[in-house]
């Protein structure tokens, strides 16, 4: 078990108001270093006023934070050396060409004009964007603008870094490559916190995950200690016959004696059941009653209905989603 000083962040109780509202509502961290934490939550959750708090930006109304053993209020400046903070509001100068974003970065963080122009160059070719360097970074599209975010943010290597919501806004395959640039800034030994309102997103990339919704943290653990705790996986049936759907659904229903629901597709229903015999035995049934069945699929459940079984709120895209104060 980790010590509380061999902790990346450590976290008690940790408050902040805005007027009457309570945007971080008692939270606590415990994020050992190395790796990727994942803090998942909705639009207002409280990601974004947490990870300035932690980073020095926002000094907390109660509550304790430590950053590698270092106090972010009483040791503010030994904990700004050893962190980045990038994501929405980063600093890179949109009329600069890139290189020169990076150049003055590092020149402000004390290299040499040799040092920081070295520097910056092999930034821009780690991160793919040498043949851009000499343009005006608002001619950079959004993937291009964000990995330039990241670089800059990693002039110099800090210890711990905070990205928050990297990948917002980008297309699948600008995200893929922030998600190969998270990697490897863990595999060069940097800790990683980074906020995403995307499931998918805490699956593929983070050690372990913190959910917060409404200022607090409701569940924490890897990805697949979070999927159990809905406790109960998911039957996802394929039918030859779409026509047979209601009878299957029926049949399903009275059986298993849990609800069944039907999916998009016209011949797809799934169903919740905790072990993989009641799943077999629903296959049973449907075929004594010559319903045929194309395909089946019994797993843990997605994040999502994790999200939603513990929130009874859909994580993204659901009507009451974008609905921050
Ligand atoms: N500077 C601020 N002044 C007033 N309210 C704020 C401010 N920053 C954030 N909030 C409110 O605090 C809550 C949490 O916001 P935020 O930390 O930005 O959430 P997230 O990053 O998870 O989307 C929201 O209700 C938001 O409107
Ligand atoms: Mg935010």
């Amino acid at each position: 078990m980790a010590t509380s000083s061999s902790l990346a962040i450590e976290a008690h109780g940790l408050v902040k108001l805005f007027g009457s509202v309570r945007a971080v509502d008692g939270i606590d961290l415990a994020v050992p270093p190395g790796g990727v934490y994942g803090f998942l939550g909705p639009n207002g959750a409280g990601k974004t006023t947490t990870i300035r708090m932690l980073a020095t930006l926002l000094p907390p109304d109660a509550g304790t934070a430590k950053v590698f053993g270092q106090c972010v209020v009483r040791e503010a400046k030994a904990v700004r050396s050893r962190v980045s903070l990038t994501g929405q509001f980063a600093s890179v100068d949109e009329d600069l060409t890139g290189i020169e974003n990076l150049v003055l970065l590092a020149r402000l963080l004390g290299h040499s004009w040799s040092q920081a122009r070295a520097r910056g160059m092999e930034l821009l070719e780690a991160f793919g964007l040498s043949e851009a360097a000499a343009r005006q970074v608002k001619t950079y599209s959004g993937g291009m603008r964000r990995r330039l975010d990241i670089a800059a943010s990693i002039v110099v290597t800090p210890d711990l870094i905070f990205l928050d919501e990297p990948t917002s806004g980008l297309d699948p395959h600008s995200r893929n490559e922030v998600w190969g640039i998270v990697r490897a800034l863990v595999a060069q030994g940097t800790t990683v916190l980074l906020t995403t309102q995307h499931l998918e997103e805490a699956d593929h990339l983070a050690d372990r995950i913190g959910i917060i919704d409404r200022g607090k943290i409701i569940a924490e653990g890897t990805a697949g200690e979070l999927k159990t705790l809905s406790g109960s996986g998911s039957l996802h049936v394929r039918l030859r016959d779409p026509g047979c759907r209601v009878e299957a659904m029926a049949l399903l229903g009275r059986h298993l004696g849990v609800p069944v629901t039907p999916e998009s597709d016209p011949a797809g229903l799934s169903t919740r059941l905790d072990d993989t015999e009641r799943a077999s035995a629903a296959l049973d049934v449907l075929a004594a009653a010559g319903i045929q069945v194309v395909s089946f699929s019994f797993g843990l459940p997605s994040l999502d209905e994790v999200f939603l079984s513990l929130t009874g709120n859909q994580a993204e895209g659901g009507a009451n989603s974008g609905g921050a104060t």
